[in-house]
Parts: structure tokens; C-alpha cells; sequence
């Protein structure tokens, strides 16, 4: 049986992951600097928590050497916008929590790093079908931030041998995502209120298409990725697409699942001008098949089985947040 570290475990696709190791029979430890109190009492009782501050040296190393982990899945960050509001705290979360991370993981021989990166490590000329090895010229702190962290992990494994390893997220949709968290929490927003019979309000454009991946498939990533013959692997970080789909693509699977749904469009230019700029990336495929052919890698959900699970999981409390 394995032991893993989720460290961010109490936000969106941790908490994600850890149910999911934990059905997988692994112990979980979850390492936040976020009260424990956040997570669903049902999985709360099933795993350990370490209230640490990965920014603290002492802290993380100390977490590390207690939770005696074989694999670290290091999912905790600062996203948009907090990221371009306050960079420094983008520096110190996510360059130096990833770098305190990987320090305290080589130090005390931890197996392997699992870390999730990001579309954003790339500008808005890449090509419409985004290779893995794309160059990539971030625009945002955020994107500056999680590319520093690729090739850290990459300099840890070629430097110490580490078995380090990594998957880059397009948009996540699933339950719990926070109104302010990332400009794109409106796509999971309006499945989850409406859900639980509130109405909702889109500001964006009815054709806007992203692209998604449904958050029990982005934490089957993670474990995917970590379970995958290593002798298989050719690269250290690995794209993962899902589906695309446009906002009204998402209304109507939602009035197929909820016919009970209320929502409407309020257009604000502004939302939408933030969408344009700097997240022309989601309206991209990132090309996965090197992840499909490494590690067999495919997603298990499409946008209407997504959404019918997302729906369900709502309206029968079977969520994970507290
Ligand atoms: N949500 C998305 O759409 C998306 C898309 C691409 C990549 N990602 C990446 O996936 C990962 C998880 O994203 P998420 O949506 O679950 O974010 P989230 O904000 O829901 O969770 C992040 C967690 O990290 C914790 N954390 C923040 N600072 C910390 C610190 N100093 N010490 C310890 N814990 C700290 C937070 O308390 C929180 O529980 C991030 O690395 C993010 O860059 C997310």
C-alpha cells in the first residue's frame, strides 16, 4: 500500500486526488497552510493533515520528514488572479514552495514528484494545436511562476535523478471551484448553483469555446502519471486535454441534466476582454498524444457525462468540500 503527500490537498483537484488515493487503499497526508475545517467531514476522518506553510523552510521539511510519504503529489499553489495582484506571493508560493518541495524531497529520498502545471505556461501565438515541447513565453506571473517549476523539476532530475513528473492542466470544471479563483470559474459556477437550485448570470459570450477537463479526470492524471512505467516516460511534463465546448454548449448540457436551471446572459465586455487576452490558450487543443502513448493516458469523461456527474454529485452531497 502506498503513503502519498498532497500538498495543497484541501483545494479543488487535492481534495480530488486524495479521495481518490484513498480509494485507490493509499494512506493520504494532506499538507495546506488552509484550515482542515474546509474539507468534507468523510474524508476528513480518512486522512492526515499537516497545517504547513510551504513557503517556510522548517515547515516543509519538517512535514515531509514526519509524513514518511513515498510520492509527493505537489498540487498547492496561488493562481489567478491573486497571482498577477500579487506577484511576490506568486514567487514565494509557488517558486519557492515548489523549490523548498523538491529540496526536502531529495534530502530525504522521497520516491517520486508528482506536480501540476499548466496551460498558461504558454503566450497566445502558440499554433492551434499546442505541441507538448512547445516554447513557451508566458505572459502572466502565474504562467512565469509554473514554468519555473517544469524546469526546476526537470533540473532535479537530470542533476539528482529524481523521478519527478508532471501533467499541464487545461481549465478544470468540477464542484467546488470559488467565485475569484481564476477568471474561468464561471464554467463550473454555473453547473454548481444551479445545481442546488440557485440562478445564474453568465458575462461571457455564448460562443466562447474552451477547453475542459473534468476534475475526476484531472486527478486520474496525476495518479495515471504517477503509476506509469518509468522506463515508458520520454518526457519529465506531459500535456492533457479533455473536451471542448462552448458556453452555450455547457448551458444545454446543463438544461438536459437540470431542465430546472435558471440562467441567463448578462454581457460584460470587460469579463470577456480578460478572457480574450489572457486565456486564448483554453480556446487551443494541447496535443496529449504523447501522454496517450507513454502512459495511455485518455480521459474517462466527456462534456455530458461530466456534467451529469457534476449535477449528480451536487444534488446528492456527495461533494468534497465542507
Ligand atoms: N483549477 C484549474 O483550472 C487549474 C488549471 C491548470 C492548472 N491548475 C493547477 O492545479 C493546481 C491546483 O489548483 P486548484 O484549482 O486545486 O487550486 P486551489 O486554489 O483550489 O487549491 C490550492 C491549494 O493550495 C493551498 N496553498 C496555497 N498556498 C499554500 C502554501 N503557502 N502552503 C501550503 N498550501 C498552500 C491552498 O490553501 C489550496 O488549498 C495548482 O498547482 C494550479 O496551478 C489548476
Amino acid at each position: 500500500m502506498g503513503r502519498s503527500m498532497v500538498t495543497g490537498g484541501l483545494g479543488l483537484i487535492g481534495r480530488q486526488l486524495a479521495s481518490l488515493l484513498l480509494d485507490e487503499g493509499e494512506e493520504v497526508v494532506i499538507l495546506d497552510v488552509a484550515p482542515v475545517s474546509g474539507l468534507a467531514p468523510r474524508l476528513r476522518e480518512r486522512i492526515e493533515y499537516v497545517r504547513s506553510d510551504l513557503t517556510n523552510w522548517a515547515q516543509v521539511l519538517d512535514a515531509v520528514k514526519n509524513s514518511k510519504v513515498d510520492t509527493i503529489y505537489h498540487v498547492a499553489a496561488i493562481l489567478p488572479p491573486g497571482t498577477e495582484q500579487n506577484p511576490a506571493a506568486a514567487w514565494d508560493i509557488n517558486l519557492t514552495g515548489t523549490y523548498n518541495v523538491l529540496e526536502a524531497t531529495r534530502l530525504l529520498d522521497i520516491g517520486q514528484v508528482v506536480f501540476a502545471s499548466t496551460t498558461a505556461v504558454w503566450d497566445s501565438t502558440v499554433p492551434n494545436i499546442i505541441p507538448n515541447d512547445q516554447a513557451q513565453y508566458p505572459v502572466t506571473m502565474y504562467g512565469t511562476s509554473k514554468l519555473c517549476c517544469e524546469r526546476l523539476g526537470e533540473y532535479y532530475a537530470r542533476r539528482y535523478g529524481m523521478d519527478f513528473r508532471s501533467v499541464r492542466f487545461i481549465c478544470i470544471m468540477g464542484p467546488g471551484r470559488v467565485p475569484g479563483v481564476g477568471w474561468t470559474a464561471y464554467t463550473s459556477l454555473v453547473i454548481d448553483e444551479t445545481a442546488k437550485g440557485k440562478p445564474y448570470v453568465l458575462k461571457v459570450k455564448k460562443d466562447l469555446r474552451l477547453h475542459f477537463l473534468y476534475l475526476k479526470d484531472a486527478a486520474h492524471a496525476l495518479y495515471d502519471l504517477k503509476k506509469a512505467e518509468r522506463s515508458r516516460l520520454t518526457r519529465c511534463v506531459y500535456n492533457v486535454d479533455g473536451y471542448a465546448a462552448t458556453t452555450q454548449d455547457i448551458v444545454n448540457a446543463i438544461m438536459k441534466h437540470n431542465p430546472d436551471a435558471q440562467i441567463e446572459y448578462d454581457y460584460d465586455p470587460e469579463y470577456q476582454r480578460v478572457m480574450d487576452t489572457e486565456y486564448v490558450n483554453l480556446t487551443k487543443r494541447t496535443d496529449d498524444s504523447l501522454a496517450r502513448q507513454d502512459w495511455a493516458w485518455s480521459p474517462h469523461f466527456t462534456l455530458d457525462t461530466a456534467v451529469a456527474d457534476f449535477i449528480h454529485d451536487v444534488q446528492t452531497g456527495a461533494t468534497l468540500q465542507a
